[in-house]
C-alpha cells in the first residue's frame, strides 16, 4: 500500500476519460464531424482502421458508468465536452441537445457525490473549423473561447473545475509536425502556430469562464511534460536532451508562466512563433491550478537528420515496458512534480492523467487480474506522495482512465481501463487494479480518519 498519510486529507482521488474516446454516437442529436472522425477514415492511420464511431456508447451508457465510478469510490471525474456536439459548426449556433448531455451527465455525476472537472478541449475539434484552418489559424483560438463562454454559461452553476485544453504538445507536435494524430499534417511551421493559438486558446478560453460561469471557477491547463535525459555522455547528446526538454516541455510550461517562448527553441525551429501584442499576457493568466499528465521519460540521442527537435528517443536498456512500449518510470512523476513546482511555482498541481495498457485478459470467470496495471497505480501513487511530503503542492490524482477506450492512432486493442469493456456486447468488468484504487481511496480516508483521533485530546 503507497504511504498515503502523506498525502493531505482534501487529496481528491478520480478518473479521466475524454469525449471521442468513449462516447460513440456520432451523428446522435446533431453532432457534426469532428477531425477525429476524418482523421480515422483515413487509410492507415488508425491500427486496425478502428475509429470512435461506436467506442463505450458511453453517449447511452452514462448513467451505468457513473454507477461504476460510485462502486470505485472516486470523489471526481474528469471528462470532456465534445465540442462538434456543443457548436456543430465550430462556431456560430448552439445545439442545445448536444448541450443536454452534458447538463444530464453533471446532474447525475453531483447526485452520487462525484465532483466533475470539465475538459473542453480535447482534440476533437469541429471539422468545419479544421476547413477553414484548424488550429495554425488565430480564429481557432477565439472560437475556443466563444465555445467556453456557452459551456461555462450552461454547467457554470454547478461545475467549479475546468480544464481548458488537453495536451497543446499534442495538438501541435504530434497533429501538425509528426503527422500521427488528428489533423495528420506534417509541417513545422504549421505545428508552431497551431501550438501558440492552443495556448492563446486557453487564456483566452481561461477568461470566457470566468467571466460566463456563475460560480466562482477553477480553471487550468493540462500539460504533458517528460523528464528528458541524454542517452549517453556524448556532448551532441546531452544536446538533443536539452532540446527534447525544450520541445516537450518549456516550450508550453515557460510561456504559461510569464517566461515567453525559449529563445533556444526559436532558434532551433528557425521559426516565430505569431504572437501578436497582449497574446504572451493572455497565455500566462493566472491559473488555480496546473494539470499534469504523466506517462514516461525520453531518453534521447542527437538526431541532426530527423524532425525537430532533432533528439531521437531511444529505449531504456532493462526497462519494464508497458503495452504501449513505454517504460515504467515512477520516480520520473516525483522528478517532474518537484522540477514544475519548484522552476514554475504554480498554485497547485493536479495530476489529470496517469495511468497504463497491458494486455489484459478476461478470464471466463468474468474477471482481469491485471497485477501489472495494479503495480503500477501503487507505483505511481507512491511517487505523488513522494513528492507531496517535499513540499509540492499535489492536490488530486485521476487515473487514465476509467474504461478501456479508443486509443486514438492505437485504436481498441491498448487497454487503459479500470474497467474492462467488451466491445462487443459493451458489457464492463471492474478489472482488480479497479478494486485495488476502491482499496486506495478508502485507505487514505481512514489514515486520515486515524491521524485525526490519535491527534485529538484525550
Ligand atoms: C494522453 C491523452 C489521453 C490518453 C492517454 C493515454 O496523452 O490525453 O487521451 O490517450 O494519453
Amino acid at each position: 500500500m503507497p504511504d498515503l498519510a502523506k498525502l493531505p486529507p482534501e487529496f481528491t482521488w478520480g478518473v479521466a476519460t475524454a469525449a471521442y474516446q468513449i462516447e460513440g454516437a456520432v451523428a446522435a442529436d446533431g453532432r457534426q464531424p469532428s477531425i477525429w472522425d476524418t482523421f480515422s477514415r483515413i487509410p492507415g492511420a488508425i491500427d486496425n482502421a478502428d475509429n470512435g464511431d461506436v467506442a463505450c456508447d458511453h453517449y447511452h451508457r452514462w448513467a451505468q458508468d457513473i454507477d461504476l465510478m460510485r462502486r470505485l469510490g472516486v470523489q471526481a471525474y474528469r471528462f470532456s465536452v465534445a465540442w462538434p456536439r456543443v457548436i456543430p459548426d465550430g462556431d456560430g449556433q448552439v445545439n442545445r441537445a448536444g448541450l443536454a448531455f452534458y447538463d444530464r451527465l453533471v446532474d447525475a455525476l453531483l447526485a452520487a457525490g462525484i465532483r466533475p472537472l470539465v475538459t473542453l478541449y480535447h482534440w476533437d475539434l469541429p471539422q468545419a473549423l479544421q476547413d477553414r484552418g484548424g488550429w495554425p489559424e488565430r480564429a481557432t483560438a477565439e472560437a475556443l473561447a466563444d465555445y467556453a463562454t456557452v459551456v461555462a454559461g450552461a454547467l457554470g452553476d454547478r461545475v467549479t473545475d475546468w480544464v481548458t485544453v488537453n495536451e497543446p504538445l499534442c495538438i501541435a507536435w504530434i497533429g501538425h509536425l509528426e503527422g500521427k494524430m488528428a489533423p495528420g499534417e506534417r509541417e513545422l511551421g504549421r505545428a508552431v502556430r497551431a501550438g501558440h493559438h492552443a495556448l492563446l486558446g486557453h487564456g483566452l478560453a481561461t477568461a470566457a469562464i470566468r467571466a460566463a460561469a456563475a460560480r466562482p471557477a477553477s480553471i487550468g491547463i493540462v500539460c504533458n511534460p517528460s523528464p528528458c535525459e541524454p542517452g549517453s555522455d556524448r556532448p551532441e547528446d546531452v544536446a538533443a536532451a536539452v532540446r527534447a526538454d525544450g520541445h516537450t516541455n518549456r516550450w508550453w510550461l515557460d510561456p504559461l508562466h510569464g517566461l515567453g517562448y525559449p529563445a533556444d527553441m526559436i532558434e532551433t525551429y528557425g521559426v516565430e512563433p505569431p504572437v501578436r501584442p497582449g497574446d504572451l499576457a493572455h497565455i500566462a493568466t493566472p491559473t488555480e491550478f496546473l494539470g499534469l499528465n504523466y506517462y514516461f521519460r525520453q531518453l534521447v540521442v542527437d538526431d541532426p537528420d530527423g524532425p525537430a527537435p532533432y533528439a531521437r528517443q531511444i529505449p531504456v536498456p532493462g526497462s519494464m515496458e508497458t503495452a504501449m512500449g513505454w517504460e515504467m518510470y515512477p520516480s520520473g512523476l516525483t522528478q517532474l512534480l518537484v522540477s514544475v513546482a519548484e522552476r514554475y511555482r504554480p498554485a497547485r498541481i493536479t495530476v489529470t492523467e496517469s495511468g497504463s495498457a497491458w494486455r489484459d485478459e478476461l478470464t471466463p470467470a468474468g474477471a482481469v487480474d491485471d497485477t501489472e496495471r495494479t503495480a503500477y497505480l501503487e507505483q505511481h501513487i507512491d511517487a505523488v506522495a513522494a513528492a507531496a511530503a517535499k513540499g509540492v503542492p499535489v492536490d488530486g490524482y485521476f487515473v487514465w482512465s476509467l474504461l478501456d477506450n479508443f486509443e486514438w492512432a492505437y485504436g481498441y486493442d491498448k487497454r487503459f481501463g479500470l474497467v474492462h469493456v467488451d466491445y462487443d456486447t459493451q458489457r464492463r468488468t471492474i478489472k482488480a487494479s479497479g478494486h485495488r484504487y476502491a482499496d486506495i481511496i478508502s485507505g487514505h480516508q481512514r489514515s486520515h480518519i486515524a491521524y485525526t483521533s490519535n491527534q485529538s485530546p484525550q
